[in-house]
């Protein structure tokens, strides 16, 4: 486990490193920097095991743990009227369940502390990458499934067998532009052969929990950090406009 610190270190810098570069004064750059001092405070255990019964990780999951020291990236999907970026900026911490798919399912089995996800905004007027959380506490059973009054109640599951799991989010950052599901797909369009054409999210459309390479992760951060530097231009053409304005108006 305390090899994985570094690493985390690296990325969070990268972040701090990506909000200077965007060109704002981000509220935010303080709290990533904090997280990136801060991951003694995730649990290094799991919470007893009589407690609840830990699932077992699928072979997927047991392969990746042979790199240990590697982060692992992924993409979550939420429908904002549900639990938005705002709504996890404000609770700092989630528990991410309500995965009723095997395959996202067993994405979520095989996450590790410190992992980082995108937080994708689905079924809106406009889809998207707007910010991006890290994994505070692995897979446990999702306990929504066993409570009969939850929308996520599964009559099927029981303790004993947990057919559903649920992990920890961190809030790290809310990106200061979306990158929209739209620019993705046109990021496909003009590079058929290319990382991000090669992203499960476009293979696998419905999936909720989408597992990423470093090289899509790295290069749909350069596309936000692209868009911010380009939006913050724009910005200041338009602010030295209305100030040209203003004099002009004297
Ligand atoms: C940037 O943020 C810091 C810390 O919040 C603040 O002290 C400073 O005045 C801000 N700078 C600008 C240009 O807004
Ligand atoms: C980001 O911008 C740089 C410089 O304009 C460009 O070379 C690069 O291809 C862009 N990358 C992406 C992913 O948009």
């Amino acid at each position: 486990m305390r090899h994985r610190f570094p690493t985390i270190t690296i990325a969070a810098l990268t972040i701090i490193e990506f909000l200077a570069l965007s060109g704002r004064n981000h509220s935010l750059l303080s709290r990533a920097f904090s997280l990136s001092k801060t991951n003694s405070r995730f649990p290094s255990k799991m919470p007893p095991t009589s407690l609840t019964k830990r699932c077992t990780a699928p072979a997927a999951a047991a392969a990746a743990d042979d790199d240990d020291d590697a982060v692992q990236y992924f993409l979550l999907k939420s429908e904002p009227s549900e639990y938005s970026i705002e709504d996890l900026a404000r609770d700092v911490r989630e528990e991410w369940g309500g995965i009723r798919n095997y395959q996202a399912r067993n994405h979520l089995r095989s996450m590790r502390v410190g992992d980082r996800a995108f937080f994708y905004h689905s079924q809106s007027s406009r889809p998207g990458i707007v910010g991006s959380v890290m994994i505070a506490r692995t897979a446990m059973p999702d306990s929504s499934a066993y409570d009969p009054q939850s929308e996520y109640y599964d009559a099927k599951s029981t303790k004993e067998n947990c057919r559903w799991d649920s992990v920890l989010v961190e809030y790290e950052m809310t990106f200061p532009v979306m990158l929209t599901l739209k620019e993705l797909k046109d990021a496909v369009s003009n590079d058929p052969g290319g990382v991000i054409a090669s992203m499960a999210l476009f293979k696998q459309s419905r999936l909720s929990v989408v597992p990423l390479t470093r090289a899509q992760w790295v290069e749909v951060m350069t596309m936000i950090r692209n868009k911010s530097q380009e939006a913050g231009k724009t910005e200041s053409e338009e602010g030295r406009n209305r100030k040209k304005k203003r004099i002009d108006n004297k």
